[in-house]
């Protein structure tokens, strides 16, 4: 099988898939990078090296990154045939084969470009991240978080196929350098002693894209004194660059990120695994016979729908808003044997979901380990100057982006909550994408330490 091709020539048109991949993996990825924000890349890559050598792109789609900049060679990698272009860019070859297992040397290249698949991690194989980091453990000091997104993977690859002066320069999620699944990502890089751009983008120009995008350039040869983190800012016009401040895009410094000093303290939602088939909405729960405790607990994974007039998730407003209107709110129960009921339900498990990430992980694919229900439930991500946040009465499990504060004493649960609503988060925490804030569960620790004192 031809797995090559040059400039000029037409790539082989065999399918090399990745041969971990999940069904759905490509269709999530395949988002191209318009043609200005790919000569905004090249133009800080040319400022940096007037010729680029040779240049890699780990996921090259169409080769857009060879049509443009200056550059003596490209090699592209691309999984899927139907991206390729139907003729190989001049100066360019592109290898129709999987960015983790192509055999090229590391530390090969002068310079990394692209636009790397975004993919969350629940959406990521286990044999995919296995595959992943067969590769990546070559590096010394590679860390490997499970909670990474497959950008996260492609950006370590990166750095390791260019050279030691070498320059990557990579189209990934603002978020990069602010969540905690990439903070291994930037201790390496800062304890390489790199210099390490990052351009937030008012407007990426993306077709279907609402995460907020950076030009991340990762410098391996930095002028003397001049590494570590330094942010930029480009306009809409993606043309003039500017200092920005703070991570955060505000006068305010983002908030720090700590564990709980009391027994007051935020969790985490839980992950179960895949929300559309662990938590059921009352008509399921009923087409299957699944009974409340027995087979299946209240849960919330969204506050979206709820108007903030109402400080408390009483029993009666989860019912009316959760069970009686659709959606999903019964969180599958893995305690003890399942009953017959249940195992009917389970059987309905397809073999994609059961070797997910976090279901091949666990010792029985469908048993999570449910918290217990927090006092306070609220939605990480939000809008307005705070999250919604809810007193849990219907004692409902936290799942996925709703989080939970467990108040010690329980009773102290009403005057945290009044403390904690009359608070301006907004400024102080990283956008997610436009207008679309997110606070990290140990921010919100850092909030309920300085709220509340050590006995
Ligand atoms: C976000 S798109 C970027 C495409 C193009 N470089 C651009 O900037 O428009 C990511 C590309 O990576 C490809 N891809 C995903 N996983 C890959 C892998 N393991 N090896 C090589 N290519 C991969 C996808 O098929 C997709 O074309």
């Amino acid at each position: 099988m031809d797995r090559m091709s040059s400039a000029g020539s037409s790539p082989a048109d065999t399918e090399v898939g990745h041969s971990a991949e999940p069904g759905n993996y490509l269709s999530r990825c395949q988002v191209d990078t318009p043609a200005p924000l790919v000569a905004q890349v090249w133009r800080l890559v040319n400022e940096r090296r007037p010729c680029a050598g040779q240049v890699v792109d780990f996921g090259c789609g169409d080769a857009r990154f060879a049509q443009a900049g200056v550059f003596e060679h490209y090699t592209g990698f691309e999984i899927d045939s139907k991206r390729l272009p139907a003729r190989t860019p001049d100066k360019a070859s592109i290898r129709l084969e999987s960015a983790f297992e192509a055999q090229c040397a590391r530390g090969q290249f002068d310079v990394c470009v692209g636009n790397p698949p975004y993919v969350r991690h629940h959406d990521l194989g286990l044999s995919w991240i296995e595959a992943a980091e067969r590769r990546l453990k070559a590096i010394d000091g590679y860390i490997a978080d499970g909670r990474s997104n497959a950008y996260i993977y492609f950006t370590w690859l990166a750095l390791d196929a260019v050279k030691n002066d070498g320059l990557v320069a990579l189209v990934i999620p603002y978020e990069w350098i602010s969540r905690p699944a990439s903070g291994a990502l930037r201790r390496y890089m800062h304890a390489q002693g790199w210099r390490v751009d990052v351009y937030h983008l008012e407007d990426a120009r993306f077709e279907r894209v609402l995460t907020t995008a950076c030009i991340a350039l990762i410098d391996k040869a930095p002028v003397d004194g001049q590494g570590g983190l330094h942010l930029h800012e480009i306009g809409l016009e993606l043309d003039e660059c500017r200092p920005r401040a703070h991570v955060t895009g505000t006068a305010e410094a983002r908030l720090s990120y700590e564990r709980a000093r009391t027994g007051t303290k935020a969790l985490r939602g839980l992950s179960p695994g895949s929300q559309d088939f662990f938590v059921l909405t009352e008509e399921f729960r009923q087409r299957y016979r699944l009974q409340r405790e027995r087979d299946v607990v209240p849960a919330i994974t969204s506050f979206r729908h709820l108007s903030t007039d109402q400080r408390t998730l009483t029993e009666r407003l989860f019912r009316d808003e959760y069970v009686n209107a659709g959606r999903r709110c019964w969180l599958i129960n893995p305690v003890g044997e399942p009953s017959r009921e249940l195992t009917g339900y389970l059987a309905t498990a397809t073999a994609e979901l059961r070797a997910n990430y976090t279901c091949a992980k666990r010792a029985v694919w469908w048993k999570s380990s449910v918290p217990p229900p927090a006092q306070i439930l609220y939605s990480s991500g939000f809008k307005t100057a705070a999250p919604k946040m809810f007193k849990n009465e219907a004692v409902a499990v936290h799942v996925g982006a709703i989080h939970g504060i467990y108040c010690a004493p329980k009773k102290s649960a009403d005057k945290l909550l009044t403390q904690l609503l009359a608070m301006d988060f907004s400024k102080r925490v990283v956008p997610l994408s436009r207008g679309f804030l997110k606070i990290e569960v140990n921010q919100m620790n850092a909030v309920l330490n300085q709220l509340v004192s050590p006995k």
